[in-house]
């Protein structure tokens, strides 16, 4: 009898995925690999309206992703606020503290999101290098209004990067990097795709916002992959697992 996993993920996948992976394994060098990732990136820009965006699909948990977000956007002691509505968001604090920035955060009581107000006035007080939203956090199912945020935010200090995490929203409801100005992230091919677990990581970074924060002094392999980008001036695709092995592809 078929098993039928209902999660907002791990998703059951359909066949053509399933027969996708039965097939031989190829290297990440292999020409074959560069022709699927450079098709897979063309694809990941169109699902998330990123055309000003540059994806980056990883081998990696969500958390992977939230922490590269960060890591490649924020220095030493700069200003990161959190706003949080459930458990995940609240990881944003954790992975803050661990970057050494400074973390302030908004929470919402369980099922409620952060009023719009509170957002704006908090961001008119003090300037915030950068600040997460969670769309949907995963934990309550409480949808959160990015586009009305992001928006709002951008119009009193355009500096601040928006990070969203999508792992548990994106595919499943609305999401538009580009027309809501989002700068920095994060999905799961795994929850709202329905695709695989495993390959299953994708941040998207607005480079021509991101480029000049790109953290030269928080890590070694997260930090690597903007900052690739940034060097080479052009598209630069890395897949990596989080035990630090990693292929590079270029266009
Ligand atoms: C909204 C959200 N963010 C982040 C994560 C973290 O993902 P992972 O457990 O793969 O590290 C999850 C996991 O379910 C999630 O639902």
């Amino acid at each position: 009898m078929k098993q039928l996993l209902l999660i907002p993920g791990p998703t059951p996948v359909t066949h053509d995925v399933l027969q996708a992976l039965s097939q031989d394994t190829i290297a990440h060098t292999d020409e074959r690999f560069v022709k699927i990732m450079s098709e897979t990136l063309v694809k990941v820009k169109a699902l998330f309206g990123a055309d000003k965006g540059h994806p980056f699909v990883i081998a990696g948990s969500g958390t992977l992703g939230m922490e590269m977000s960060l890591t490649n956007i924020l220095n030493d002691k700069e200003n990161l606020l959190v706003i949080s509505h459930g458990y995940f968001g609240d990881r944003f604090i954790d992975i803050g503290h661990a970057l050494n920035v400074n973390v302030d955060v908004l929470r919402a009581p369980t099922g409620e999101t952060v009023p719009i107000e509170t957002i704006e006035r908090t961001v008119k007080d003090k300037h915030f290098d950068a600040l997460t939203i969670t769309h949907v956090d995963t934990s309550t199912g409480t949808l959160s209004d990015v586009e009305a945020i992001a928006k709002a935010v951008h119009s009193i200090s355009p500096s601040t990067l928006i990070v969203v995490d999508g792992v548990c929203a994106t595919g499943g409801v609305k999401e538009l990097f580009d027309d809501w100005g989002i700068d920095v992230s994060l999905h799961m091919f795994s929850e709202g795709c329905c695709s695989t677990t495993w390959v299953n990581n994708v941040c998207l970074f607005r480079t021509s916002h991101c480029q000049e924060k790109v953290n030269e002094d928080n890590s070694y392999l997260l930090r690597r992959y903007s900052a690739l980008d940034a060097r080479d001036g052009g598209p630069s695709q890395v897949l990596c697992n989080t035990s630090s092995q990693y292929g590079l592809c270029t266009e």
